[in-house]
């Protein structure tokens, strides 16, 4: 079969598999994790992934038995087609219709990880949507080039380890990045500080143990466990970002509270980390008695080694106390 043959079948797969359910690895971690993802806002164009409920039919897909004369040499990261055991064995499990079809699909994905072939149109591998690309769970190992109108990405369970300058450069659409569950350690600092239009940025299952420069318009950030140092975190970091509402920092390895913290925030996870000690001034200006901080109504510091107690006047400006350990 001829190469541009053979993309297209794959574009046609991937449409009709990526449509289908969500790969049941996704599933599983949403619902032990209460399904934290759905409680977060998600713009209007985005699509709910719960929503993919439809298994589809694949029997239409009989023509792949066909792979007569492929060459047995080839990596995965080639453009090449894959090796006939691969296709023989994925074909196979496509033949007979699965409850999951994401997982019998072929393991051609690693095609947009290989420099040599940077002209391929991400779409391809990723669905895209409107103006969402979905690239959940296929193996790619750095962020694919993507189309410029790009507002909306999922990239989650991937192999992701390193976040580029240029991987987002001139998305000024990009509202929501979400990249959980790769292995990402590092990313170049401003990787992300020239999307103005970026509101939330999910990281969380990653390696990090710093984070760059944010956006200002930034309303969510998710670094959920990660290996996050409080020597990874600029002192200011958070100062300027006037819309940050929900920080979420739980599972990392942090020593102290972030700060300072803009008024805007309403959540600031900070559990299961090693944080023994606070300023005083963490939350509340102790300068300015008359001073709240209505908005910051939840705050977790459990699975710290802190006594809460130690620190009554760390709390009179918010609407609640942390919760935590206060014996
Ligand atoms: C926590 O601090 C309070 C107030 O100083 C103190 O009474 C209590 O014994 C401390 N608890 C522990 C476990 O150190």
């Amino acid at each position: 079969m001829r190469l541009p043959a053979f993309l297209g079948l794959l574009a046609l797969m991937l449409q009709e598999a990526g449509t289908a359910s969500l790969p049941k690895k996704m599933r599983k971690r949403r619902e032990e994790e209460g399904d934290a993802y759905a409680a977060l806002p998600l713009g209007d164009e985005a699509l709910n992934p719960e929503s993919y409920g439809e298994v589809i039919d694949l029997s239409n897909y009989e023509e792949l038995t066909d792979y007569g004369d492929q060459s047995p040499e080839v990596k995965v990261t080639s453009l090449a087609p894959p090796t006939r055991t691969s296709l023989t064995k994925s074909t196979k499990a496509l033949r007979t219709p699965s409850p999951n079809p994401m997982l019998a699909r072929p393991t051609t994905l690693g095609l947009l990880t290989s420099p040599a072939n940077h002209g391929l149109p991400t779409c391809l591998v990723c669905v895209c949507l409107g103006s969402s690309v979905y690239c959940d769970d296929i193996e790619l190992e750095s962020i694919p080039p993507l189309p410029r109108a790009t507002a909306y990405l999922y990239a989650r369970f991937n192999r992701i380890s390193h976040i580029r300058a240029e991987d987002f450069k001139g998305l000024t659409k990009m509202k929501r990045i979400d990249l959980s569950g790769n292995s990402i350690s590092s990313i170049d600092n401003d990787a992300f500080l020239l999307l103005a239009a970026l509101r939330d940025l999910i990281l969380s299952e990653n390696q990090l143990a710093a984070l760059p420069v944010l956006p200002n318009g930034i309303e969510i950030l998710d670094v959920r466990l990660n290996r996050l140092q409080s020597s990874g975190i600029q002192p200011e970091a958070f100062r300027a970002l006037e819309k940050l509402r929900f920080l979420y920092l739980a599972d990392n390895l942090l020593e102290s509270v972030p700060g300072p913290l803009p008024l805007s925030l309403r959540s600031l996870h900070l559990q299961n980390n090693r944080i023994e000690t606070m300023r005083s001034d963490s939350f509340c200006d102790a300068e300015e008695h008359r001073h709240t901080r209505r908005q910051l109504e939840d705050i977790r510091l459990d699975g710290n080694p802190i006594n809460l107690s130690l620190f009554p006047g760390a709390y009179f400006c918010l609407p609640r106390l942390p919760i935590g350990r206060f014996i």
